[in-house]
């Protein structure tokens, strides 16, 4: 996770993946602060104890984003995949000039090499032609770009089951439509035409 706005997608992702899968979670320095105002939840002392107990799961390893020494920087620690939910416009810069100036860009480094999944939610609001180039780039590298843009279809009457639907929904829709890419089951929302 990265000090872009957009936590609560970081949060639900974590929160279905650790149901399932050995998560090895790091979290920006920059942002803490961001998660603690956007969720309420303040993970910056005991962060592994803390997000644990949150998500009631013991699958879930954190290292600090300055611990250049943690597994996931070596490719010769295998992982299924990556996901940077949220991607800061900062971090996406890193990947994308293979910059790897902390454990978040690194891991991503060497996902890259590995050629392994690779998924970065990035947002800002408007993107500029820098970010969009860095965003084109990668993708041409086979990472998936899958910015938190919200769908309406699936918040329509006969789907939900309670008016007005809320940003709860719209979290879910986004986590859920980010988990199907990396083929993870999850139940955030109906499909549609189920
Ligand atoms: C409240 C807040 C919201 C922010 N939202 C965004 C954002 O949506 N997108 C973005 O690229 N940067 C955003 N930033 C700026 C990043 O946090 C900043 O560039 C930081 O250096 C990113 O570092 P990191 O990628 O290592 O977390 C925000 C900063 C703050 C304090």
């Amino acid at each position: 996770m990265t000090g872009a706005s957009g936590s609560p997608f970081g949060v639900r992702v974590l929160e279905e993946l650790s149901k399932t899968a050995e998560v090895h979670l790091v979290i920006s320095s920059n942002s803490f602060s961001i998660i603690r105002d956007e969720t309420g939840l303040d993970w910056a002392e005991n962060t592994e104890s803390a997000v644990r107990e949150h998500c009631g799961s013991d699958r879930i390893f954190f290292h600090e984003d300055r611990r250049m020494e943690a597994p996931i920087a070596s490719g010769s620690f295998r992982i299924d995949g990556m996901m940077v939910v949220p991607c800061s416009m900062k971090t996406l810069a890193g990947i994308a000039a293979g910059y790897a100036a902390n454990l978040i860009e690194r891991a991503a480094d060497v996902t890259l090499k590995e050629r392994r999944p690779l998924l970065l939610s990035p947002r800002e609001m408007p993107f500029s032609a820098l970010h969009l180039e860095n965003m084109l780039k990668l993708a041409r590298l086979g990472v998936v770009i899958a910015p938190p843009v919200p769908a309406f279809y699936h918040l329509s009457g006969h789907l939900s089951e309670h008016k007005p639907a809320g940003l709860e929904e719209m979290v879910n829709f986004i986590a859920g439509k980010i988990l199907d890419t990396f083929g993870v089951e999850h139940t955030l929302f109906r499909r549609w035409g189920s």
